[in-house]
């Protein structure tokens, strides 16, 4: 990365008394330039922390909606306005509309991974980290809503041995992650430890040995005494892996499971985003003050 560019954008952070976020599956130099990498419920708890005037969130755009519903009095700014999550986009305003009506007395939770509407028009929000607490929270004679994800709720359902009334939402890049291909990773390297993130279908889930979110398997990792691992995510997450053990070796359940949209941050696009002080996430507020309550309800619980 030309060094001059660097210089820039830490003139620029400055000037801008801006705080950087990036996510754990951005590209390796893009989190290296970031202040904060984590997973989503980390990225949000550094966002609500910050006394910074201006958030540049290198991530995706719930992400980034939700540090600004966080922070409404902060400029939040994504460094291209096309990333965004096609899971997020798997459930629209008007669908959850017409299940609440099908199920009126359902408390809904809603993955993180959704929009601002979505997450106003929910009961609580979660992310991977602590999907299973926030469910566990809702009185069991209680049915339960969950969207989009139906992977993480699939997952989340056995570990409380609860039923759930999932959501066809499902995220394209881990569902490009197969059981055949952890088999033969474990061939290759028959020592390794697999661990994949609840994203994942759900035999790919059931047969690891942990499953967990970004900063989940971050600290699996860390503390495991295993030396190999087989990573069952997007492969931005082999970066902050491999920098924090470099004794272990990691190797990618499947080469392909790349986030096209985790990939649109460049270390040039946060320069401009930052000089040009673009492209601002706002949230109406309204729909903020909703979607804030759900995601206060999420930070509250244990
Ligand atoms: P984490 O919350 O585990 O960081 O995951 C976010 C995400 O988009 C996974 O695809
Ligand atoms: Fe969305 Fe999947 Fe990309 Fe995460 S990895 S941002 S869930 S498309």
């Amino acid at each position: 990365m030309p060094n001059q560019l660097l210089k820039r954008l830490a003139a620029l952070k400055r000037q801008r008394n801006a705080v950087i976020l990036g996510h754990n599956y951005q590209r390796p130099e893009v989190q290296d330039a970031s202040d904060y990498t984590g997973d989503s419920l980390g990225l949000s708890r550094r966002a609500a922390e910050t006394d910074a005037d201006v958030i540049l969130f290198c991530g995706v755009r719930f992400m980034a909606e939700t540090a600004a519903v966080i922070c409404p009095d902060k400029t939040v700014l994504i460094p291209d306005p096309n990333a965004g999550c096609p899971m997020a986009n798997m459930a629209t305003p008007r669908e959850l509309e017409k299940a609440k009506a099908e199920h009126p007395d359902a408390a809904v939770v809603c993955y993180v991974n959704s929009s601002a509407e979505i997450k106003a028009m929910s009961d609580v929000c979660c992310t991977s980290a602590n999907a299973v607490s926030v469910v566990k929270s809702i009185p069991e004679d209680r049915e339960v809503l969950f969207i989009p994800d139906r992977s993480l709720g699939s997952w989340v359902a056995k570990q409380l041995g609860r039923e759930l009334i999932l959501w066809p939402g499902y995220c394209p890049t881990h569902h490009r992650i197969l059981t055949k291909h952890v088999d033969a990773a474990r061939r290759a390297h028959p020592n390794a430890e697999v661990v994949v993130h609840p994203e994942c279908l759900d035999d790919v889930a059931a047969g690891a040995d942990h499953v967990g979110s970004t900063s989940g398997m971050l600290r699996y990792c860390r503390e495991s005494k295993a030396d190999q691992f087989i990573i069952g995510t997007e492969t931005g997450m082999l970066h902050p892996l491999r920098k924090e053990n470099p004794d272990k070796e990691f190797f990618p359940a499947a080469e392909l499971a790349d986030c096209p949209d985790m990939k649109l941050t460049t270390i040039e696009k946060m320069v401009w985003s930052l000089e040009d002080l673009s492209y601002r996430v706002e949230v109406p507020p309204e729909t903020a003050k909703l979607a804030r309550s759900a995601i206060d309800r999420m930070l509250h619980t244990r």
